[in-house]
C-alpha cells in the first residue's frame, strides 16, 4: 500500500507538461485491433489503466513493444486471434469493453465480462449493446458473461444513442468501419478524445465523417492497414493543475495543451475570477485573485466535464461564499465529499446536487482516495490544507497521473510518497 503525504504548500510556482489523454490512449489501443500490421502511436501516457489494456491486447496475440523514454508503443496484430477475454483484466478498468467493438468488427464474435473501473455509478453498457444489435449482432448473457455475435457480419445501419456515452459512441463506431454499407449514429458523444479516435481510425484507411459533431456517418471498408499517430493532450491532467494552482494561490505555466479542449474548465476558472492567460499550446495560471464561488453543472463535452468536478469541489470548499454542483453524469461520484468533510470543508448533499460554502481554512488530515479524481480533489485539498494530509490508496491517482509526485515536487509541493504494510 502507497501513501502520499502534504505538508501545505502554498505560492507554488513553474512549468507542468501535460501528458498524452489517457482516455484517447485506450480507445485508440482497442482500435489497433483493427489494423493489419504494425502501428506506431505516440505520446503515450505510461499509466496502469495503459498497461491493462496492452495486457488485453497481448492475450488476444497482439505483439506490444513499449518505448517508455521516447513514450511511444509499437503494435503488430500479425499473429492475433479471437477467444473470451481475461476476465482478471477485464475487471480492472471499464475501458476493457472497449475491445468488445474492434473483435465483433474482425472476428465476428465477442466473449466478455462486465468490466470493472470507478466506482462512480452503476455505469451499464447497454447502449454498447443496443448498438451491436442493431448492427446485426446477436447478444446472450450468462453467469456475468457476455456473448455477441453475428453470424451474417455487420450491416450499416442508423443507430440512436439515447444519451451521449462517450464509451458507447467509440464502441459503435470501431464495430461499424468494417460493415457492409453506411452507419449513422445520432446523439453521439463529442469528446475530443472521440474525435482523436476518429483521426486514428480515417489514417487506417476508415471513412468517418462529423467527427466532433453529434451525427456520425461511417461507410465501411472492407479492411484497414496500419499508420503512425499521436495522442492528443490530456485535458483532464491539464485542467487538474490549472485548478491546483488556483487553489495553492500558485503560479503555473500548464505546457502542451490544446485550449481549446479546456473552454468549459478556464471559463468557470475565470468566473470564480482566477487569473488565466491562453497562448497557442499553453496556459498560465495565476492564483493571486480574491475568489469567488460559482455554481457547476457537469454535462457532456463541450459542457462541463464531470471528471473536474471532485477538483472543483477542492477549490469550491476554499473560495469565498456559496456554490453548488450539481452532478448529472454519473450516480455516485460525491465520494470525495466525506474524505473533504473530514478536513474541514462544508459540503451538504441534496440529491446529485452539493452546496459548498467556503471555509477560511480546512486542516491536513488521514484521507483516502475512493476514486481517480476524487484522489486528484483530495491533492489539491492536501496542498491547500493547513498542517499535514496523508492520502491512501493512491494507486486510484496513479491511474489517471503519470508521475504525478514528481510533477508535484518540481512546482513546489512538499509532497512524498510512503509505503505501509
Ligand atoms: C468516459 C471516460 C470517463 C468520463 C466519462 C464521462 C474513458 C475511458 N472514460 O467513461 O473518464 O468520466 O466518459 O465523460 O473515456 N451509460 C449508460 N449506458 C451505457 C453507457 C453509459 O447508461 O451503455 C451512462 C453511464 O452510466 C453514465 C453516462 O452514461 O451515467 C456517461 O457514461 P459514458 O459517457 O459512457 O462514460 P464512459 O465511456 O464509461
Amino acid at each position: 500500500m502507497e501513501k502520499f503525504l502534504i505538508k501545505q504548500s502554498l505560492n507554488i510556482k513553474g512549468n507542468v507538461y501535460i501528458e498524452g489523454a489517457k482516455n484517447a490512449c485506450l480507445p485508440i489501443l482497442a482500435a489497433t485491433i483493427l489494423s493489419n500490421g504494425k502501428t506506431t502511436i505516440k505520446r503515450v501516457p505510461f499509466l496502469s489503466d495503459i498497461d491493462v489494456m496492452c495486457s488485453l491486447l497481448e492475450d488476444i496475440g497482439i505483439n506490444i513493444k513499449k518505448d517508455t523514454i521516447n513514450k511511444c508503443i509499437d503494435i503488430d496484430t500479425k499473429n492475433i486471434f479471437n477467444k473470451e477475454i481475461c476476465y482478471e483484466l477485464v475487471k480492472k478498468i471499464r475501458a476493457s469493453f472497449l475491445l468488445a467493438g474492434p473483435l465483433l468488427a474482425r472476428f465476428g464474435k465477442v466473449v466478455i465480462q462486465m468490466p470493472g473501473g470507478c466506482a462512480i455509478g452503476v455505469r451499464p453498457i447497454d447502449l454498447h449493446l443496443k448498438g451491436f444489435k442493431a448492427l446485426g449482432a446477436e447478444i446472450t448473457q450468462k453467469h456475468g458473461v457476455i456473448e455477441i455475435q453475428a453470424k451474417n457480419g455487420l450491416v450499416g445501419t442508423e443507430i440512436y444513442l439515447d444519451f451521449p456515452s462517450v464509451g458507447a459512441t467509440e464502441n459503435i463506431i470501431m464495430a461499424s468501419v468494417l460493415a457492409k454499407g453506411e452507419t449513422i449514429i445520432s446523439n453521439c458523444a463529442t469528446e475530443p478524445e472521440i474525435v482523436d479516435l476518429i483521426e486514428f481510425l480515417n489514417k487506417m484507411g476508415a471513412k468517418i465523417d462529423g467527427a466532433g459533431t453529434e451525427t456520425i456517418k461511417i461507410k465501411g471498408v472492407d479492411s484497414l492497414n496500419s499508420c503512425s499517430h499521436t495522442i492528443i493532450p490530456d485535458r483532464i491532467e491539464a485542467g487538474t493543475f490549472l485548478v491546483l494552482g488556483a487553489a495553492a494561490k500558485g503560479e503555473l505555466n500548464i505546457l502542451d495543451v490544446d485550449c481549446e479542449h479546456l473552454k468549459a474548465v478556464t471559463s468557470k476558472l475565470r468566473e470564480m475570477n482566477v487569473y488565466i492567460e491562453e497562448k497557442e499550446n499553453s496556459i498560465k495560471v495565476f492564483g493571486k485573485n480574491i475568489l469567488k464561488n460559482v455554481d457547476i453543472k457537469t454535462m457532456p463535452y463541450p459542457g462541463f466535464p464531470t471528471d473536474m468536478q471532485p477538483q472543483f469541489m477542492s477549490l469550491m470548499a476554499i473560495t469565498k461564499g456559496a456554490g453548488i454542483i450539481n452532478e448529472t453524469i454519473f450516480e455516485n461520484r460525491f465520494m470525495h465529499i466525506g474524505e473533504l468533510s473530514l478536513m474541514g470543508a462544508n459540503i451538504k448533499v441534496e440529491g446529485s446536487s452539493a452546496i459548498i460554502t467556503g471555509v477560511d481554512k480546512i486542516t491536513g488530515a488521514k484521507v483516502k482516495a475512493t476514486d481517480l479524481r476524487a484522489g486528484a480533489s483530495l491533492i489539491i485539498a492536501g496542498v491547500c490544507a493547513e498542517g499535514e494530509s496523508e492520502i491512501s490508496d493512491i494507486y486510484h491517482i496513479e491511474r489517471g497521473y503519470y508521475n504525478i509526485e514528481e510533477k508535484l515536487k518540481n512546482i513546489g509541493v512538499n509532497v512524498i510518497k510512503i509505503k505501509t504494510t
